[in-house]
């Protein structure tokens, strides 16, 4: 799907138009071979930007089925979902659970909530995907884990100054041995600069800061290219 190459381009301002180019014809090009057309998706895709929704920040193909592999692996039957825009993540990884799974989708825009309900039930996964709106911050620390439900992963894609609040919560109403996946902790590289202050680089540093001391936590980063430019998306396994 190539519908966000032209403004992600202009967000990786740091990338010349060659090397974004160059990742994003790669991208492309394994994308082709890996992930099938999806008539469900791009009909999800337009509602959503008829509803005005910035489509743009939505998760790559490519990492999106990533998360579908990942829970198709752990046999898994819940998630919890921080942030969800328009449903493209979470319609993925719906596909991955059983008839009885369930993802939960936490959303603070109720138009982005509308339009992930009506393209979850456009997509024949209305059943597997409840969607609270709210900020999901308020919603996890009132959410109190089930021993008999708990959750297997929890993917994180909200705003990134929270991260180690959202990660914080999500430990709690995770299953011992479940994962954590945070999007978007590449931010273009720029954590190493000092003199970077942009919120979602802070709130990614406090994130790497909180896991290095966190004993519980056993993670890595996969640093990834493609139409998003450069970026990264964090595995955490919580033992
Ligand atoms: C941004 C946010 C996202 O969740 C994403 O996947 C890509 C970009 C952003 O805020 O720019
Ligand atoms: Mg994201």
């Amino acid at each position: 799907m190539s519908y966000r190459a032209g403004s992600n381009r202009a967000r990786n301002t740091v990338l010349t138009p060659e090397v974004y180019d160059l990742f994003a014809r790669s991208e492309a090009y394994h994308d082709a071979h890996l992930i099938k057309p999806d008539p469900v998706l791009d009909a999800a895709l337009e509602n959503a930007k008829k509803q005005g929704i910035e489509v743009e920040v939505a998760a790559a193909p490519s990492q999106a089925k990533f998360l579908h592999l990942v829970l198709l692996s752990m046999r898994a039957k819940r998630v919890l979902e921080v942030g969800t825009l328009w449903g493209y993540g979470a319609i993925w990884m719906a596909r991955a659970l059983p008839e009885d799974g369930e993802v939960v989708a936490l959303e603070l825009d109720p138009v982005s909530a509308k339009v992930t309900e009506e393209n979850a039930a456009a997509a024949g996964v209305g059943k597997k995907l409840r969607v609270i709106v709210g900020p999901a911050l308020t919603s996890m620390q009132a959410m109190e884990p089930d021993p008999s439900a708990p959750y297997d992963l929890v993917f994180i894609d909200a705003d990134k100054r929270n991260d180690v609040n959202y990660f914080v919560q999500a430990k709690r109403l995770l299953r011992p041995g479940g994962v954590i996946v945070v999007d978007n902790v590449g931010r273009r590289g720029r954590l190493p600069d000092e003199d970077c202050d942009e919120p979602s680089v802070i709130g990614t540093r406090e994130l790497l800061k909180y896991i290095k001391n966190d004993p519980e936590v056993e993670a890595t980063t996969i640093h990834t290219v493609g139409e998003k430019g450069f970026d990264g998306i964090l595995f955490a396994y919580v033992k």
